[in-house]
């Protein structure tokens, strides 16, 4: 039986990110805009595409939600992308309202499925489909450390002329300007990346990255990244939907874990089945500790947002809480 995905956005990355699993031909794939011909007219292009491609993926594209019913994951990428000089929290407000409004057709549509957030403010976003949707944390995880850790690995491999295959790395904490590369624990083909890149070099490295959504921003100048963002929504989709069990950086509502409960923040996560299989705590430094827990705060800052304007979002959303430090 094939699998069955939707993918709410038919933008940059909601089209792309179809396209992906399209030709991943293991499942039929629903995409849904408010626009009105754009995810019809784009998901017949990509199904005319399977004869040349080879795939008999089902794709459509509709502006309603009947047609999503009984999916197995859920991909939100709807809302606003940002422009030069945004940051991803100037989009708080907005892509908060459509994220609750999607959320919740896509629990009332598909009540079992794995939703995959990948609107920003990642986490803030993924913290408002929880609360709608009333899954649990296992069934909502948002997307953000896969493509970091992606734009880390790429620059450290370009930077020695490696594979990136051979560049092992995680990015953790929320997806901003906070996020926590973990050189530490970033290693090339099994050697320590501190005996390879002098410790300034690396820490201008470890910058572009975390400035790496804005360097696409600003070179684009009209919306944001989505080749990389795709292909790392693509991957997780394959973890969970293929059971792989394979251990991704992803924005996970964490119970405790790293000494934070209540949250989503970025933090190496095992997907398969049913999402969310649980939290790999890797030993961090004191100073990466520390860098986690203020990039979470920053995350809480915009959640005390969107809770102080609960109304203006979607006046049935639950309170979306305060994070506790257990540690
Ligand atoms: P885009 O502007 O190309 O596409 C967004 C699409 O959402 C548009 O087609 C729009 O019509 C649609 N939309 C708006 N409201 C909707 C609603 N209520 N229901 C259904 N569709 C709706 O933007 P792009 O580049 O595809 O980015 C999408 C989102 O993903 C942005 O918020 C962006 O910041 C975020 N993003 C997140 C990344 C991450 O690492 N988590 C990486 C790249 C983008
Ligand atoms: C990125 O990192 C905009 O969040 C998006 O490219």
């Amino acid at each position: 039986m094939r699998f069955k995905i939707t993918v709410v956005g038919a933008g940059n990355v909601g089209a792309t990110l179809t396209q992906r699993l399209a030709e991943r031909n293991y499942a039929d794939i629903v995409l849904v805009d408010i626009v009105e011909g754009l995810p019809q007219g784009k998901a017949l292009d990509m199904l005319e595409a399977g004869p040349i491609v080879g795939y008999d993926s089902l794709v459509t594209g509709t502006n309603g939600y009947e047609e999503t019913a009984g999916s197995d994951v859920v991909l939100i990428t709807s809302g606003v992308a940002r422009k030069p000089g945004m940051s991803r929290d100037d989009l708080v407000m907005t892509n908060a309202t459509i994220v609750a409004s999607v959320a919740r057709q896509v629990a009332e549509q598909s009540p079992d499925s794995v939703i995959v957030v990948v609107s920003n403010p990642l986490d803030a976003m993924a913290q408002v489909a929880k609360a709608v949707s009333g899954f649990p944390r296992e069934r909502v995880i948002g997307m953000a450390g896969v493509l970091d850790t992606a734009r880390f690995r790429t620059f450290i491999a370009r930077e020695l002329d490696a594979s990136v295959l051979d560049v092992a790395a995680y990015v953790l904490g929320g997806h901003g300007d906070t996020m926590v590369p973990l050189t530490s624990l970033t290693t090339v083909a099994g050697v320590p990346v501190s005996e390879l890149i002098p410790a300034e070099r690396l820490e201008s490295i470890v910058q572009r990255a975390r400035d790496g959504g804005a360097e696409i921003v600003a070179l684009l100048k009209t919306g944001s990244a989505y080749y990389a963002p795709s292909a790392a929504a693509a991957q997780m989709t394959d973890a969970i939907l293929l059971d792989t069990r394979q251990v991704l950086p992803c924005a996970v509502h964490l119970d405790g874990e790293y000494g934070i409960r209540g949250l989503y923040t970025g933090v190496p996560a095992r997907l398969g089945a049913g999402g969310l299989v649980d939290v790999v705590e890797v030993a961090l430094s004191d100073g990466d500790r520390a860098a986690l827990h203020r990039s979470a705060a920053s995350v809480q800052q915009l959640v005390d947002l969107m809770d102080s304007r609960r109304a203006d979002i979607d006046p049935s959303m639950p309170a979306l809480g305060e994070a506790v430090a257990v540690g």
